[in-house]
């Protein structure tokens, strides 16, 4: 029988990925060398810091100090980057790896939004790999779903959520009646956050993954032009009146192609209670696709946490075991195009705006009038009034309208010297 082949690989960053997927991967040799047809050997490791305690076991001959040392190693194959950050030691080291014809695994999403494009022409130049699956929702088989299981389908459309710290934050708040502060808190608390969550909060999280499952679904190259609005305006109000009107709110991604424009965007919407999506709650992610022939294809699980993660890793790392060598965006570069953006106030949707006002005779008509000069027409309206405080809370839940046509109304109404605070904005997915 012929001798398997022997990859010798590296593993930079041993933080919460980096050290998980070491002890997996020795734990789990035989296992995956079955399974791939083929060996390997957890030649080197690298981080920043050698003194770290680390629940890892490095024998002394696998440290590197310098992870540019690893670049030199001519019987290195392949290169983990498990740094971080789209600048700085991540981007020199994978750079570096794929200049050297070396195979790179990274679950670095800020990196391959960023320079994917770029990263992708030296792979292909090169032939080898550059595999990216833990960047995009953990533990979801997406990037690799699309790639291979679905590769029959023509994609239009993908959404979902992709973010499980913004998921958990919007699904406890509305199941324990929590306020946003009280549940980021308990977020980090529980380790569902980064002691720095902005990024998951702000919606730019979900736009790095965005724009990585478009250059997928649509062979296009990476497109900058997104619309990204965070969750960090909702408040208890939104949730109650949500729950009332029959919605839950969800921090969701959409890429799309419409008249051949494609569309991105991220934003906190509302979804039909009796909708799946509004069903997945605390960590997980679920990533819809819409193709053709297969129509709507949903994948769920845990989209963030060491374990997920590496499941991701390790799918990545048996590809190129296998000598799968894939174009890393799907095909190869000379055939990805480049679409037109779509700006998102072209776009069509029912909407939920709630404005606070001073409690006075004659507002709601006037609010109503300024709706129906911008062409927007109401579909239903809630009003709370707070006696005590002399205002009123009006939501208005609009039949579908241009979304240009919505942000003019907001516009005008933030004028009015009866408006107390911003008016808000929530967008309604009915698909
Ligand atoms: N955490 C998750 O749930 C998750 C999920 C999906 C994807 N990811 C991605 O996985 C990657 C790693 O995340 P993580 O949570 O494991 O991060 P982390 O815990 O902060 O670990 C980062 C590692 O990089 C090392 N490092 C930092 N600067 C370095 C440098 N200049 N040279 C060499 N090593 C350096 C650190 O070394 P020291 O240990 O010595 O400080 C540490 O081991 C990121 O791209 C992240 O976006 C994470």
């Amino acid at each position: 029988m012929k001798k398997k082949k022997v990859y010798n690989i590296a593993i930079v960053g041993l933080g919460n990925i980096g050290s998980y997927l070491f002890n997996f991967l020795n734990n789990n040799k035989n296992n995956l060398s079955n399974k791939n047809n083929a060996n390997f050997k957890l030649l080197y490791v690298s981080a920043k810091n050698r003194n770290k305690k680390r629940n890892i076991r490095i024998k002394k001959k696998q440290w590197i100090k310098n992870y540019n040392d690893i670049l030199k190693k001519e019987n290195v194959d392949i290169v983990i980057e498990l740094i971080g950050g789209a600048e700085g030691a991540a981007k020199k080291l994978v750079f570096g790896a794929l200049n050297k014809k070396k195979h790179v695994v990274t679950a670095n999403k800020a990196l391959i939004s960023k320079y994917g494009d770029k990263l992708s022409k030296i792979a292909e130049k090169n032939k080898v790999n550059l595999e990216f699956e833990a960047s995009v929702c953990g533990g979801v088989p997406i990037i690799r779903s699309i790639k291979e299981g679905l590769i029959a389908n023509k994609i239009n459309r993908i959404y979902g959520i992709f973010n499980g710290t913004s998921n958990y934050v919007l699904s406890s708040m509305d199941i324990n009646k929590t306020s946003f502060n009280e549940t980021i808190k308990k977020a980090i608390k529980f380790g569902y956050a980064e002691s720095n969550p902005a990024s998951d909060i702000n919606g730019d999280d979900v736009a790095s993954k965005v724009k990585i499952l478009s250059c997928l679904s649509f062979n296009s190259f990476i497109n900058k032009n997104i619309h990204v609005e965070g969750i960090k305006d909702i408040d208890e109000e939104d949730i109650n009146n949500s729950n009332k009107l029959g919605y839950k709110i969800k921090l969701m991604g959409f890429s799309e192609i419409l008249n051949n424009k494609i569309y991105q965007r991220v934003h906190p919407t509302l979804v039909k209670k009796s909708s799946y999506i509004a069903s997945v709650n605390g960590v997980l992610n679920a990533v819809i696709v819409d193709g053709k022939p297969i129509g709507k294809n949903i994948i769920q699980g845990d989209g963030a946490g060491p374990a997920a993660t590496t499941s991701a890793l390790v799918s990545d790392i048996s590809s190129i075991l296998r000598g799968n060598i894939k174009f890393p965006f799907a095909i190869s570069n000379n055939k990805r195009k480049n679409f037109p953006s779509g700006n998102i106030g072209d776009l069509y949707f029912s909407s939920y705006i709630r404005i606070n006002v001073k409690d006075k005779y004659g507002v709601l008509s006037d609010v109503t009038k300024i709706f129906s000069n911008n062409k927007v027409s109401i579909k239903r309206v809630l009003q709370s009034p707070n006696k005590n405080k002399k205002s009123s809370s009006i939501v208005i839940i609009t039949h579908r309208s241009k979304d240009n046509n919505i942000q003019k109304t907001l516009k005008t109404l933030a004028k009015k010297s009866y408006i107390i605070q911003k008016p808000k904005l929530l967008r309604i997915e009915n698909g």
